[in-house]
């Protein structure tokens, strides 16, 4: 199964369902993740930093390119609500501007 490592997560690796989106396996696995349009692919705020594994996502989808040819999303991020995990194994970050004040990120070192 498709795995997801979000390093500034404390829990470890999470299980994602082949073509299950970021943003649905977190919030299986039990994470709060930001998410302001409800996952609809109408803001940013649910976009993760891509750190390995991108080769294993499916293509931007129309909301994401929309954001990338703008300049409001990285080419190194992707909207969690919208990746589509399809195999192999993805690691990320949480976005500084996007933590959410009651969760307990990792600190770095
Ligand atoms: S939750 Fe708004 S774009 Fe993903």
């Amino acid at each position: 199964m498709p795995t997801l490592t979000v390093q500034n997560l404390p829990g470890g690796p999470i299980n994602v369902s082949s073509g299950q989106t970021l943003l649905r396996a977190l919030h299986a696995a039990g994470h709060d993740w930001m998410h302001a349009c409800g996952g609809k692919g109408r803001c940013t705020t649910c976009r993760i930093e891509l750190v390995s594994g991108s080769e294993n996502l499916a293509p931007p989808t129309t909301h994401e390119l929309r954001y990338l040819n703008t300049g409001r999303l990285a080419p190194t991020a992707r909207l969690a609500c919208q990746a589509q995990l399809l195999q192999g194994e993805l690691t990320g970050r949480v976005p500084e501007a996007t933590k959410l004040p009651h969760v307990q990120y990792v600190e770095e070192s």
